[in-house]
């Protein structure tokens, strides 16, 4: 779709759900039992702490998630360093790498370490460290996508299996095993221009186990539960984000063509599809909504573009950090609700970060809200920096912590 015409369109969705006749009622009823003025932080300061990084391979957009007691990153294309140079090649489709954080949750910066990607030996790193040389894809590709790079033989084409979001933990075990779930769209691509082949596509559901192991080269195991949960067509919730609270995982998904979607599932049923209800129209069914009804849309939960759900307890608010709808700058924008229904207030900008020079500047933005120590009022933020191979070689990971007030 043109950007005109997504614009055009995002913009008809804004102003049919700006009527507020047929939710007034509801918000009545919503507004009496929750505060009246919602939650709406403000940046104090920021302060750049360090790069994420394995300097050894070249990591395109990265989430997080603690998972039995240590940071794992999910990240998207990576390539490997070629040994004495600053040149990467070989590149996976999808790998995962852990980092370190302190007993109070904040995360273990080091001051210099090796060189390679977003380290020069001496700046900040937060250092990722797992399976080292070999990286295996961590999502698996499908028997019908061009396994195992996902780049298919006649060179034209590509399977992506990269993931949206970080993985979901749904049941942490008395043992710290983590059970964890995530929605991967079974994208195709051309090789040459990003131009998607199949649009709204199934979506495979992973699931991972983890059982705390103090050699950070064992990585969660993961395998596919359903190459097609959501059936090509359908709305992918899952992809867009998720939040686990109070027994339910919510999980988002983008409708077609603008704005976003809401279902809930008890956490322990993830794998069970008759389990799912569905927000529409401001109430729960178990029918599944269309891809192009607006009914099913949650006005501002996120204005569409890439970014991270979480629970802030101590706000008692849920919170929605990512970028803005187009927009290919490193603008950081946040929406808050008493609940995961909403209402979710009108995006604002929260914080703008260091750009790329490349022709997609910034992306994947994510918040990472399991750094934060008790006494922390803020966030923690990533991002992709993109440059010009001329200027730098590899995709900078850069870490941001942003005090509120
Ligand atoms: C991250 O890496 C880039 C590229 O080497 C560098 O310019 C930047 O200063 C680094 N940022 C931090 C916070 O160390
Ligand atoms: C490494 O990067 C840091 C942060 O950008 C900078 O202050 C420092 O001068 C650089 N060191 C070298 C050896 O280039």
């Amino acid at each position: 779709m043109h950007l005109i015409q997504l614009l055009a369109a995002s913009l008809a969705v804004s102003v049919s759900y700006a009527l507020p006749v047929q939710e007034g009622a509801k918000k009545t009823f919503v507004m009496s039992r929750k505060p009246a003025v919602q939650y709406r932080p403000q940046a104090k300061s920021a302060t750049l702490v360090a790069n994420v990084t394995d300097p050894s391979v070249s990591r395109d957009s990265c989430g997080s998630v603690n998972m039995g007691g240590r940071t794992l990153w999910t990240c998207r294309d990576t390539a490997v360093r070629l040994p004495g140079t600053d040149q990467f090649g070989w590149v996976f489709t999808n790998t995962v790498g852990w980092t370190d954080h302190h007993p109070d949750g904040s995360p273990s910066i080091q001051t210099g370490g090796p060189a390679g990607a977003g380290s020069n030996g001496t700046n900040n790193i937060l250092l990722m460290k797992g399976p080292q040389p070999s990286l295996p894809t961590f999502y698996a590709l499908g028997s019908n996508q061009c396994p195992s790079s996902g780049v298919c033989a006649d060179g034209t084409s590509r399977w992506t299996s990269w993931p949206d979001s970080p993985p979901m933990v749904s049941n942490t075990a008395q043992d710290g095993t983590a059970t964890a779930y995530t929605w991967i769209s079974n994208n195709h691509i051309t090789s040459s221009g990003f131009q998607v082949l199949t649009t709204q596509p199934s979506v495979t559901l992973h699931k991972m186990t983890y059982k705390p192991n103090t050699n950070v080269n064992v990585v969660p195991t993961v395998k596919p539960v359903d190459t097609s949960f959501w059936k090509a067509g359908e709305i992918a919730y899952g992809t867009y984000g998720n939040v686990v609270n109070g027994g339910y995982a919510y999980l988002y998904g983008l409708l077609y063509p603008s704005g976003v979607a809401l279902a809930r599932v008890p956490v322990n049923s993830i794998e069970d599809k008759t389990k799912y209800q569905y927000y529409v129209s401001g109430k729960w069914t178990s029918t599944k909504p269309a891809i192009i009804n607006p009914a099913a849309a949650v006005p501002n939960a996120g204005t569409t573009g890439q970014g991270t759900f979480y629970y802030c307890s101590k706000a008692q608010s849920y919170i929605w950090i990512g970028q803005n709808s187009p927009s290919v700058w490193a603008d950081f924008y946040i929406s808050t609700a008493p609940s995961p229904e909403g209402p979710w207030i009108t995006p604002y900008l929260l914080y703008s970060g260091p750009n790329g020079d490349a022709e997609l500047p910034s992306y994947s933005l994510q918040a990472h809200h399991h750094l934060l120590r008790k006494t922390d009022d803020g966030i923690y933020l990533t991002w992709t920096q993109y440059f010009k191979p001329s200027t730098y070689n590899a995709y900078v990971t850069p870490l941001v912590y942003v005090s509120f007030v």
